[in-house]
């Protein structure tokens, strides 16, 4: 069986093809790039499953989309299911200029995946509870990579390498849930 991930972001792609080395499951994942739409709603998981709904209409083999989001406490969930916009527009220097002396920087990363195989939708969601640094540390990843840093390290994603950020992310939680239900199911 081959697996489409209809993503035009080649580090998530990365990202997700590492956690299924590491869970040293055979499957090959191809990248296809089509584009999506996105619905608007405060619900990461709905942005997924809709994405994959009006895809599952032109795409005729197993696939999954993902969607995430980085839900800033203090902000009240800001930037979360606008994430994509604010990273374009404000990027990561506007969203420490919000936070300037704010105490309270816990933020939640939530990565939801819709996969699609023979009409079906199935979903998975991960989350990765952390907080956000004072300035923007390290050049790898994207997005606001070099300004998150998962609980249980004192480094942002942006200074660790795919295989470290995969022990922690949102991302590689939802790919390996995905896994299991595909070793089990499918
Ligand atoms: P998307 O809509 O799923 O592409 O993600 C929304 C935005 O959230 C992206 O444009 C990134 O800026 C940010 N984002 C999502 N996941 C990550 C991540 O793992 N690291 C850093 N930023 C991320």
């Amino acid at each position: 069986m081959m697996l489409y991930f209809i993503t035009g972001n080649v580090n998530k792609f990365k990202e997700i093809v590492g956690v299924f080395r590491e869970e040293g499951v055979k499957l090959q994942v191809k990248r296809l790039t089509v584009n999506k739409i996105e619905i608007q709603s405060k619900d990461i998981s709905s942005i997924a499953k809709y994405a994959a709904i009006d895809l599952s209409k032109k795409i005729n083999k197993p696939f999954f989309v993902e969607d995430a989001g980085l839900f800033i406490e203090q902000l009240k969930g800001f930037p979360g299911p606008y994430s994509h916009y604010v990273y374009d527009t404000i990027g990561v220097q506007g969203i420490l200029k919000l936070l300037e002396n704010v105490e309270n920087r816990k933020a939640i990363f939530v990565s939801a995946i819709a996969l699609v195989v023979c009409d079906e939708i199935y979903m998975f969601e991960g989350k990765t509870k952390g907080s956000i640094s004072d300035k923007p540390r390290g050049s790898k990843g994207f997005g606001f990579d070099p300004i998150f840093i998962p609980k249980g390290s004192e480094r942002t994603f942006a200074e660790m390498d795919l295989k470290e950020k995969n022990k922690f992310s949102h991302r590689a939680k939802a790919a390996r849930k995905m896994i299991k239900f595909i070793l089990k199911h499918i």
